[in-house]
């Protein structure tokens, strides 16, 4: 039979700053797939890297005063460090500066430009440093940069130009003819709007008066090609092109996991790239949103960038997969708190999966002296036929890369294991002896049940998944996991196992409570923090409700207001006009973390003095006077949009 195989790529991380959370991410993910193809079969090749030359990269090695060299050095190592720590199993770590990949990115060069798609010319243009890219006037926002904000800088030289034009039908028939080569769609629909103005060529080369940091044009040596043209080969350069057996192997299957923020690249010049050096182009391309940190873009300024070592030191490696694969719809952008990664753990992790773990074992080990007996009596088939789906609904959601959805099938059959003890409610047939079979079956039952979810959680959450099936007695194949359809046959742990006590899976995380003192959240308190019961107000029509001008507003400024510790004065952007809001968050927010975040403002509510400060609106919150929380928006939106 022909092997299956299947190759994953994240994108090769620039060294200009440490890993974060988003970089952590993107691995993460692709290693979840990797690990669920594993499952499903396939002979798998996982490569990540590091992107190492380019402007940004000087710069960084500049602040520290160090060369470029010694400075990549440095942070690729932090790179390599981390991904074990989290869990990820890289086939290869590739780095721009590896000599075998210059070589490929020479070779590729030199057939595009012997094929004449390559010229060279004069051009004045806006320049972006932060993109290290060339901007046309219609893709600037009042003159700026999109991303950074900054209005480029004018720019004349020579250059050598790639013509991209030639092959945009050709990618759009590709796009329209391939469902799935983008991936989720709104990124396909994405793309193809994009193509629908002519494609410009592109400007691949530096001259080395600018930049000598990068490879040696092979055709001018008084240029350095441009970093995309460099980065984007080595998918191909890693897999050993053009002859390795790596790449004959898994080319075919490449597939690509990247960012919204770098579709462009990945969707455009990259196909085109290879269909001009006549290469296959790969076989697809995932994208996700990004993760924001408490509501607000990750960056240094606003000083929550998170780091992805310190917050598996606290919460353990399992758990931070699972909250990253379990809260992101894919495609979609996510918010991280470490409230909501709190309580996931403690809900999902701690309550479903680790009671229900821990309490099973502990009857099995109460009931039957920890020897698994054996079912005399005909096993639930309710419990094995929610197996069943549950197998069935985690390969449809991974094999779709919908990994929120897998883990929540998983969960949804933890949730009916719950209600299946509570249903036969073993401690009761315990006490009668007729009752033994019964008992024996419904322990075996919920035995082979945390089976199943042992052996599906393996690509998310691969050391917990050890854990369990360890203690359920299983004998671990050596490649670490169960392939999917050896999951589902029922009985498979052994009648006359001796199980131990379980180990504690997930510890509950202490919630500190506002005094200081640790408190431990059980779902009775979950059920009280649900929601304060709000008065009850007369209802009024949509008429009323459209008499106030809600919208979104920038915090741009925020201060304490002096003789009160309630009120904070606030400079809102509302799109069109900036107001002074007052508003009474100071014990509950910090004013320095509130620039940049997105509020809700009544933007027509009668102005009042407060303090002695004028307050132009008002901010929405909810909550008690005690605990108030701003209202805002899982994505940014443009300041000024109205609230419907
Ligand atoms: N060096 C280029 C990629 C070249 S690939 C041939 C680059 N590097 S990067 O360090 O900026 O990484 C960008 C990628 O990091 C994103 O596409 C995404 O995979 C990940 N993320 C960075 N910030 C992110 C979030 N806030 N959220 C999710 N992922 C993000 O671009």
């Amino acid at each position: 039979m022909e092997t299956k195989t299947q190759f994953f790529t994240t994108p090769i991380y620039y060294v200009n700053a440490r890993p974060h959370l988003g970089h952590a991410y993107t691995t993460i993910a692709a290693d979840v797939a990797t690990r669920f193809k594993q499952m499903d079969d396939h002979d798998t090749y996982f490569l990540t890297g590091t992107d190492e030359h380019g402007d940004k990269i000087v710069q960084a090695a500049q602040k520290q005063h160090q060369s470029p060299r010694e400075y990549v050095n440095k942070i690729t190592r932090l790179f390599q460090d981390l991904w074990p720590r989290l869990s990820v199993q890289n086939n290869q770590f590739i780095r721009t500066t590896d000599p075998a990949h210059i070589q490929v990115v020479e070779n590729l060069l030199t057939r595009i430009h012997d094929k004449g798609d390559i010229y060279f010319s004069s051009y004045e243009g806006q320049y972006c440093f932060g993109c290290e890219r060339f901007y046309q006037d219609r893709e600037l926002v009042e003159g700026k940069c999109p991303d950074h904000g900054v209005a480029p800088a004018t720019i004349k030289e020579s250059n050598y130009f790639f013509k991209m034009g030639q092959y945009q039908d050709w990618l759009i028939d590709h796009i329209k003819t391939h469902p799935g080569f983008i991936h989720p769609r709104q990124y396909e629909t994405e793309l193809l709007s994009f193509l629908k103005e002519p494609l410009e060529d592109l400007c691949i080369s530096r001259p080395k008066s600018r930049l000598t940091w990068g490879i040696t044009l092979p055709f001018d040596s008084d240029y350095v090609t441009y970093v995309w043209f460099d980065a984007l080969v080595n998918y191909i350069s890693a897999l050993g092109y053009p002859d390795g057996a790596l790449f004959k192997k898994f080319w075919p299957t490449a597939r690509h996991f990247v960012a919204k923020d770098i579709i462009k690249p990945h969707g455009i010049y990259w196909p085109i790239m290879l269909k001009a050096a006549g290469i296959d182009i790969y076989a697809g391309l995932n994208v996700h949103g990004f993760w924001n940190v408490s509501g607000s873009k990750m960056s240094k300024s606003v000083g929550n960038v998170t780091d992805p070592v310190a917050v598996t030191d606290r919460y353990g490696v399992d758990a931070f997969r699972y909250f990253l694969m379990r809260e992101m719809v894919f495609g979609l952008d996510a918010n991280f708190t470490e409230d909501v990664l709190v309580s996931r753990i403690n809900a999902d992790l701690a309550n479903d999966l680790g009671n229900l773990f821990s309490r099973v074992l502990s009857m099995h080990l109460r009931y039957f002296k920890g020897i698994v007996p054996a079912m005399t009596t005909a096993p639930d088939i309710s419990l094995a036929s929610d197996a069943r789906a549950a197998i069935d609904g985690f390969q449809k959601a991974m094999t779709r890369y919908e990994f929120h959805k897998a883990t929540a099938t998983v969960w949804q059959f933890i949730s009916s294991m719950n209600k299946y003890v509570d249903m036969h409610e073993p401690w009761k047939l315990a006490k009668a002896t007729e009752k033994r079979p019964l008992l024996a079956a419904v322990i075996c039952n919920l035995l082979e049940g945390l089976r199943t979810v042992a052996c599906l959680i393996y690509p998310v959450m691969p050391g917990t998944s050890e854990k369990m099936l360890t203690a359920l007695g299983m004998t671990i194949p050596e490649k670490g996991f169960f392939l999917l359809d050896q999951i589902l046959s029922w009985g498979q742990v052994q009648p006359g196992t001796r199980l131990a006590k379980p180990p504690i899976l997930f510890p509950r995380i202490d919630v500190p409570a506002k005094d200081g003192s640790k408190k431990k959240t059980t779902p009775a308190d979950r059920k009280k923090n649900a929601g304060v019961t709000p008065e009850t107000k007369p209802v009024i029509t949509m008429e009323d409700f459209a008499k106030m001008d809600l919208r979104t507003g920038t915090i741009d400024a925020a201060e304490k207001i002096a003789g009160s510790d309630k009120l904070l004065k606030l400079q809102v952007d509302l799109g069109t006009d900036t107001r002074q809001v007052v508003a009474g968050i100071g014990r509950q927010y910090n004013p320095k973390d509130l620039v940049g975040r997105q509020v809700v403002v009544v933007a027509n509510l009668q102005q009042a003095t407060l303090m002695g400060e004028e307050s132009q609106g008002m901010v929405l919150a909810a909550g008690t006077k005690k605990e108030l929380v701003l209202a805002g928006f899982d994505t940014r939106v443009p300041p000024g949009s109205p609230v419907k």
